[in-house]
């Protein structure tokens, strides 16, 4: 299992809630778009810190990337943007609704082709191999804590916890992870991060976001 992998499953995934979203057309359907919007949005926030602190963060400094990886960061927020804005529209039921949500997925799948087909191959041949399994490190590292971030909000125990860290097992991952001990150290309590690891995670996402980002923005959209 390599990083690519992990990314191209990630946008397989939310694609996949996507176009649940879109095939929810009888009543019962329209009703659960309100779920699925917000599962759409979890996903994709949890996808892009992971994203962005693995892989975005290891090419920092690669001068024939940063042009594209500026650009990406700021679909992501383009993404997150817009997505929030059909969240907050209260009937999902509508023409307008579906016809502006498809547009949205059309974003999404152009933002992907241009992760899949323009970066990733570029980062594979820039990244030596121990910048490839730094990546790797951050990716899980931020996965993992969204994953325990979901399981404090909805309040399970740690039963639950290492059923969640299962899914970055499921990646492939978990025979190595255990080897090295990484997933228990993962999972365990981390007070470097203080009483709010989440949080801490989080700033140090926005703070790499906004570094990225003092780059001047190259055009949103096109392939
Ligand atoms: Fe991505």
């Amino acid at each position: 299992m390599t990083l690519w992998t992990l990314l191209k499953n990630d946008h397989t995934d939310i694609t996949a809630i996507g176009h649940t979203i879109l095939r929810a057309t009888d009543r019962g359907a329209i009703r659960n778009r309100e779920r699925l919007v917000s599962e759409l949005a979890d996903e994709l926030e949890a996808h892009f810190e992971a994203e962005e602190d693995g892989l975005f963060d290891a090419l920092e400094g690669k001068e024939q990337v940063r042009g594209l990886v500026t650009s990406l960061t700021a679909e992501h927020e383009e993404i997150e943007e817009e997505l929030g804005r059909l969240a907050r529209i209260g009937k999902k039921n509508t023409v307008e609704w579906t016809s502006r949500f498809e547009d949205f997925t059309y974003l999404l799948d152009q933002h992907f082709h241009r992760e899949e087909h323009e970066l990733f191959p570029q980062a594979e041949a820039l990244l030596t191999g121990d910048e490839l399994r730094e990546a790797m490190h951050d990716y899980i590292e931020e996965k993992t804590e969204e994953i325990r971030d979901r399981h404090r909000r909805f309040g399970l125990g740690p039963a639950a916890l290492w059923a969640g860290a299962a899914v970055v097992a499921a990646a492939g991952l978990v025979l190595a992870a255990e080897r090295s001990g990484y997933l228990k150290r993962l999972v365990a309590p981390r007070p470097e991060l203080g009483d709010n690891p989440q949080a801490a995670v989080k700033e140090r996402s926005r703070k790499n976001r906004k570094r990225r980002e003092s780059d001047p923005l190259a055009p949103l959209g096109g392939t």
